[in-house]
């Protein structure tokens, strides 16, 4: 008998047509997300889930598995899933780094120039019929991306890819991570390495490149936002939970930063209502920093692979956990 796979949603064809031949597969149509109540009557009997980073995999989930031997999740992040309890329980986590990186860093970069350039302001402008004034002096300035510093949260694979598109383009670029990186690295990216506080408080623009885990949950909240200047802009393509959005919101509003560039919230999707689009020195982008078809294609076929290895009781290809 066939190895049974529930899929939270669908995946590209040509991957599902792969899980046919070998599977006994069901993809989740309705609503998105799947409800807890659905997925927790799916786990019961399946060997393989394939989900997606707003699903939450806990361990009262996974405690109701008799069967589930991987989660394949279609996401570089894997803060969705309690991939520590997965380990005790010996079910494998697969996950799609490095495929994404490019696309990823690509996108934190756009929101950057955007927010600087003001590009998506103009666009509103245009649309809305409210261009008047043509070229003036003062008329939609935005400001140089040279000279500027620009600080990196986080120099893995994205803060390091963002690192050599900023230094393109003439930013100078300090960062933060827990630990250093080697001095050549540094030399190789020419950036400079800086205490938390340091970068926060010389930054012209910061990018947030670390993880949502309980040490960074809501780490940019109003003392944060004081310390940084006050001409200064935030970029957020990791997860909307390492910033404090009531927080942020009330940074803006009362002007202690400049701007925001956002692909992620702490409740996705953001309702249109919400404080945040209402500011003209805010880019939001709906949690696009993977979505190229480039990208998301390969992403399908780590997620195949990663569950075809881990069904089959062995290491995925990119594995957290067991
Ligand atoms: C991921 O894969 O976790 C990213 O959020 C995609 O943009």
């Amino acid at each position: 008998m066939k190895k049974k796979v529930f899929l939270t949603r669908r995946l590209h064809d040509f991957a599902l047509k792969e899980l046919k031949k070998k599977y006994q597969i069901e993809v989740h149509s309705g609503k998105i997300p799947v409800t807890q109540t659905k997925l927790r009557s799916k786990i019961k009997d399946v060997n393989g889930l394939i989900c997606f980073p707003y699903d939450k995999i806990d361990s009262k989930l996974m405690d109701l598995a008799k069967n589930l031997k991987v989660i394949s999740t279609y996401s570089v992040g894997f803060d969705h899933i309690d991939w520590s309890y997965a380990k005790k329980k010996k079910i494998r986590v697969g996950y799609t780094p490095n495929v994404l990186t490019d696309a990823t860093a690509d996108l934190a970069f756009a929101l950057l120039i955007d927010i600087l350039r003001k590009v998506s302001e103009g666009d509103r402008i245009i649309r809305d019929g409210r261009w008047r004034e043509i070229y003036g002096a003062y008329d939609y300035v935005g400001l140089d991306l040279q000279n500027k510093t620009l600080g990196i949260l986080g120099l893995g694979r994205i803060g390091s890819t963002l690192a050599k598109r900023a230094k393109a383009f003439g930013i100078n670029v300090i960062y933060h991570n827990r630990k250093r990186v080697s001095r050549s690295k540094e030399k190789t990216l020419g950036v400079k390495y800086a205490s938390f506080q340091k970068m926060i408080s010389r930054s012209d623009i910061i990018s947030i490149h670390v993880p949502h885990t309980t040490q960074t949950d809501q780490m940019f909240d109003m003392k944060i936002f004081r310390k940084m200047k006050k001409s200064s802009f935030i970029i957020n393509t990791s997860r909307g939970k390492v910033i404090n959005q009531k927080d942020l919101v009330t940074a803006l509003k009362k002007k202690i930063i400049a701007g925001a560039g956002l692909d992620v919230f702490d409740v996705e999707p953001i309702s249109k209502k919400h404080p945040l689009t209402k500011f003209d020195n805010v880019v939001l982008a709906p949690h696009i920093g993977s979505s190229t078809k480039e990208t998301r294609e390969k992403m399908s076929k780590i997620t195949v692979k990663n569950l075809n290895l881990g069904i089959n009781d062995k290491k995925p290809i990119y594995s957290v956990g067991y």
